[in-house]
């Protein structure tokens, strides 16, 4: 009866028919927040509240007793943390987004928090009505199953010499130079909207995104950050985006230069890894862990939309995403669940699938994520090994890789060859793509050259020296008390 009550408020979502969903990997970003023109930047509470909604419809879909897609053997109320994995960069917007997303998926439980008497005869309650903390992982930039290396912060190419060589190809293009002239006037013509910010020399396709955010969180605020705002229609408006997707598109992806994704890439070897873990644990083992968000960047979306073809599916995914968008991957099976009870049995990898689903901006009964085909196929629903063998052509799951796709040589990379990576590839079966176009081309390039581009924030990323004269090393792990990297987001 349930089922069928919510099969008509989800139209795009029903399971099909005996089909169980054994886990799900979130991937998402932040909600409104301040302009990035005018830091520290912060999350609105607006912003606080799309996450938190979101977290509420995902509640409604894995999460909560009556789900409409409930995850096999979640916990509905009271979470049980080693079935959640949250992880996000270390950023303050998404960290925030995080917890807002929490409070609406396991909200405070109330009463039914754990209390205790110790022997003082006081009754001890759960804080702030039941409020459930849930850790936030800082491991969204990292390389996952490496030992002892769990923080290391790859994310975006950020260390990455050979995906900002990449980046910095784009601003070489044609394609860019031609936009840089063509939109020369367009975005001069509107400096009285925002020359306190962008004055003339800044005033050009160079600043596409920092212009476009500026306009676009001081007409959602009505701050006084801009002015002249009869100058922005809506279809200037719409000009402002587009050209700022452009932009960030050209430097999160290109079909001839996969390691200008390295975001997306090592996004999908996290996924992969986060369901393969899922799949191939003991369907009554309570611990394992079940879903995992993931907060990210818009940029992400975009090297991740790239490498999985989700722009074949649509053209919007060229698009820079919404505030608060959300994309994930569900694992599901037809097999029958219910009657797998020994502590052994597992999902045969046969049996299982994976859908993807899209909410462009906060997750709702209205705005629900879509489902779309990836790498080019056509089917919603696709199997499970045929999943792992499309990701596997682009994913980076471990530091050989990275090293050898980045040519980084030093810090954790120093000592590791192309050998290591032929190694540790031919044990999870295949070369992907990024590692095979790479091998047997590593460059050693000079850590000061790609600093200087770092320095002027290539890339949507920047580098912020914090201690000047301190030395800088390409091993992230050891270099974080020297720099660290803002990334867009
Ligand atoms: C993509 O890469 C190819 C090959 O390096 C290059 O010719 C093309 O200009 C690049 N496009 C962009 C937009 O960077
Ligand atoms: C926007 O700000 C202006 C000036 O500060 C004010 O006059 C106007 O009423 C505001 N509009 C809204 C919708 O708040
Ligand atoms: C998935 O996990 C199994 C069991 O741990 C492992 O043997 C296999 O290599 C993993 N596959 C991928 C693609 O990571
Ligand atoms: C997201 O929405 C914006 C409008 O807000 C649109 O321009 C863009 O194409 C959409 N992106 C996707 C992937 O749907």
């Amino acid at each position: 009866m349930k089922r069928a009550v919510f099969l008509l408020i989800l139209p795009y979502l029903p399971l099909g028919a005996g089909e169980t969903v054994l886990g799900a990997y979130i991937f998402h970003r932040h909600g409104d927040r301040t302009s990035k023109s005018y830091p520290p930047v912060q999350l609105t509470p607006l912003g606080e509240s799309e996450s938190r909604s979101s977290g509420a419809w995902y509640r409604n879909r894995y999460v909560s007793g009556n789900a409409s897609a409930k995850i096999h053997g979640i916990s509905p109320d009271t979470v049980t943390l080693s079935q959640l994995s949250v992880l996000s960069p270390k950023d303050d917007i998404l960290q925030n987004s995080a917890q807002a997303f929490l409070q609406g998926l396991y909200p405070p439980v109330g009463k039914a928090a754990l209390s205790e008497q110790p022997s003082t005869g006081d009754v001890v309650n759960g804080l702030l009505d039941g409020y459930q903390y849930v850790p936030i992982n800082i491991v969204g930039m990292s390389i996952t199953g490496v030992q002892g290396e769990d923080n290391m912060r790859l994310q975006s190419g950020s260390a990455c010499p050979n995906a900002i060589e990449s980046t910095e190809r784009y601003l070489q293009s044609s394609e860019y130079l031609q936009h840089l002239k063509d939109t020369m006037n367009f975005y001069q013509g509107l400096l009285p909207v925002y020359d306190k910010t962008f004055p003339t020399e800044k005033a050009s396709f160079e600043h596409a995104y920092g212009i476009y955010d500026l306009v676009h969180v001081s007409t959602a605020l009505n701050d006084t950050k801009i002015s002249h705002t009869e100058l922005l229609t809506a279809e200037v408006q719409h000009q402002l985006y587009t050209l700022a997707s452009a932009h960030e598109w050209g430097l999160a992806f290109n079909s001839s230069e996969p390691v200008r994704s390295m975001a997306g890439s090592i996004l999908a070897g996290q996924i992969v890894q986060g369901l393969n873990a899922t799949l191939h644990a003991p369907l009554n083992k309570n611990s394992t862990n079940l879903l995992t968000i993931q907060f990210g960047a818009y940029a992400s979306f975009m090297s991740f939309f790239g490498l999985s073809q989700a722009t074949a599916a649509s053209e919007d995914f060229y698009g820079i995403v919404d505030y608060d968008s959300s994309f994930v991957i569900e694992l599901v099976t037809d097999a029958e669940v219910d009657s797998l009870s020994s502590s052994t049995d597992t999902i045969n990898a046969d049996d299982a699938y994976i859908r993807f689903l899209f909410a462009n901006g906060t997750a709702s009964e209205t705005n629900q994520p879509k489902p779309f085909p990836l790498f080019g196929q056509q089917e919603i629903r696709l199997k499970w090994n045929t999943f792992i063998e499309e990701m596997g052509k682009f994913s980076i799951t471990d530091t050989a890789e990275w090293c050898v796709a980045c040519g980084a040589t030093e810090g954790v990379c120093s000592g590791m060859g192309s050998s290591d990576v032929s190694t540790a590839k031919a044990d999870s079966g295949g070369m992907s793509n990024v590692v095979a176009g790479v091998i047997g081309a590593v460059v050693s390039l000079a850590v000061a050259t790609m600093l200087a581009a770092l320095a002027v924030g290539i890339g949507g990323l920047r580098l912020i020296k914090k201690a000047p004269g301190s030395s800088m090393a390409i091993a992230p792990k050891t270099s974080q008390d020297d720099m660290s990297y803002e990334e867009h987001v």
